[in-house]
């Protein structure tokens, strides 16, 4: 696979880590930084790996900030990135397989290295399971992200709410 990777310089040597594992696993990573421990802006890193994955150069992304909040909130503003912050292998492995979640962020202050390599791995071996509704849900949650579509509109969750109150959905 082909892994896009962005983070700020909280964690530059915890990426580098992170990108030691992918390429002893066989992935080919594209590395955007940053590269050293000079403060930056982490919004960037994380325009750019989304960026990487939505036009396809990338098959997956990975964003790593001190806590993963500021880096993961900037790459979802990404037309077409869907990103989590996962700090555990169930969240992961429900975000890739339901969500279809193509971004995964990292908090590498909190997070240790261990848990993280887990949380890779099961976000890269487990794939998306599309079925109508879930298809349904992520291509309104993608259309979130064009503002006038929803903006206003008191009934546009309402084909969801009712499916809610109908049981339809498991959590
Ligand atoms: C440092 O810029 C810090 O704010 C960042 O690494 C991250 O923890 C934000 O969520």
């Amino acid at each position: 696979m082909v892994i896009s990777i962005g983070c700020d310089h909280i964690v530059t040597n915890i990426k580098n880590e992170v990108v030691n594992y992918l390429t002893s696993k066989g992935h080919k990573v594209i590395d955007n930084g940053t590269s050293n421990l000079v403060r930056t802006h982490y919004p960037i890193y994380g325009k750019l790996t989304a960026e990487q994955v939505v036009n396809g150069e990338a098959d997956l992304g990975i964003v790593i900030c001190g806590t993963g909040v500021g880096i993961t909130n900037s790459a979802t503003k990404i037309k077409g990135a869907r990103t989590a912050l996962v700090r555990d292998v169930e969240t992961a492995r429900y975000s890739r397989e339901q969500l279809g979640i193509n971004v995964l962020g990292l908090g590498g202050r909190i997070t240790g290295m261990g848990l993280m390599e887990n949380i890779i791995d099961v976000f890269l071996e487990t794939e998306f399971n599309p079925t109508e509704e879930n298809k349904k849900l992520i291509a309104q949650l993608d259309s979130l992200i064009d503002n006038d579509l929803a903006n206003g509109d008191d009934h546009f969750f309402d084909e969801f709410i009712e499916k809610w109150d109908k049981g339809l959905y498991h959590d």
